[in-house]
């Protein structure tokens, strides 16, 4: 595949091995992954594939134990703890599930959005002001001085996204942004974040359990035992939407095939090409 000239995020042969004093797991074995500046893409997968790991390290909150991760003009692997910290407060906003660790309880909605501004060298009218621009951005300049308690499940996430917006980031990270709400908050949280992608240009990755979230945007990647494995991508036709579900080959050549078409075709195959061009897998079996 050719390199994109709007590449933004590139992770390449990601491992993370968590060790625990009796027992080591590998929750991430070997992940790549590149994303183009102002994508919306989704990140599937079972309960336990990885999808947290793979965000916390792309948050910089974690560090992986081999491979490599760049994020614009960062190098992941090779940050102290000083650019580890501006890379986190300039370059990410983060939205986690839970939507009461994304506020603080005691803070009003205004004072919560201005809060990460708090230690960039910007006025107090300056941070005011941004802040109540992005009160109008999620559409809740009437709850501007409401505690978290006094919102719903729904209202705190616009928030939460309006927190995660104050300091400008490039990549926005949402980890089952939607996985409390019902269906039609969870829409509304969605729409959201797609007009923060169109409005501002942010770049933003989502993980989902959520089908619904997965089909609305142009690119979800499924990731399997800690690898991303398939692809589905959206082609927009003038009448209606394609979705085109793609099998993902490493950088070393390596795919995973799913289990019922490797029991079809076996553990040995040979490659050749049709007359028309095609390339053919020939079972040996
Ligand atoms: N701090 C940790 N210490 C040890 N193991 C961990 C730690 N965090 C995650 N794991 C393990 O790593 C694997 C991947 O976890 P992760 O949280 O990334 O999964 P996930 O895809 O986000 O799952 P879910 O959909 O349930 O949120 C799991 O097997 C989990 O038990
Ligand atoms: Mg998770």
């Amino acid at each position: 595949m050719k390199k994109s000239p709007n590449r933004y995020v590139k992770c390449e042969g990601l491992f993370k091995i968590y060790k625990t004093s009796d027992i080591e797991v590998v929750a991430l074995r070997g992940l790549e992954l590149s994303i183009d500046s102002g994508e919306v893409i989704s990140i599937v997968g079972a309960s336990g594939s990885g999808k947290t790991t793979l965000l916390n390290i792309l948050a910089g909150y974690d560090s992986p134990s081999a491979g490599s991760v760049k994020v614009g003009n960062y190098n992941l692997l090779q940050m102290n703890e000083e650019q580890s910290v501006r890379y986190r407060r300039e370059e990410i906003g983060f939205i986690w599930q839970d939507t009461s660790e994304n506020l603080f309880p005691y803070l009003s909605s205004i004072e919560n959005i201005e809060l990460p501004m708090l230690v960039s060298k910007i006025s107090k009218n300056e941070r005011l002001s941004k802040a109540e621009y992005l009160l109008e951005l999620v559409n809740l300049s009437d709850r501007r001085d409401f505690k978290p308690f006094q919102l719903s499940g729904g209202e705190q996430q616009r928030i939460a996204i309006a927190v995660a917006l104050s300091n400008s980031p490039r990549l926005l990270l949402a980890d089952e942004p939607t996985g409390e709400l019902d269906y039609n908050t969870g829409q509304e949280i969605l729409q959201l974040i797609n007009s923060v992608n169109i409005e501002l240009g942010t770049t933003v990755i989502i993980v989902t359990h959520d089908e619904l979230i997965s089909s609305s945007v142009n690119r979800s990647i499924k990731i399997k035992d800690g690898k991303t494995s398939t692809e589905i991508r959206r082609s927009i036709d003038s009448s209606s939407n394609i979705d085109q579900e793609y099998y993902l080959i490493d950088s070393s050549g390596q795919l995973q095939i799913p289990a019922t078409v490797v029991n079809q075709i076996g553990r040995r195959v040979k490659f050749s090409k049709s007359d028309s061009g095609e390339v053919i897998i020939n079972s040996d079996e």
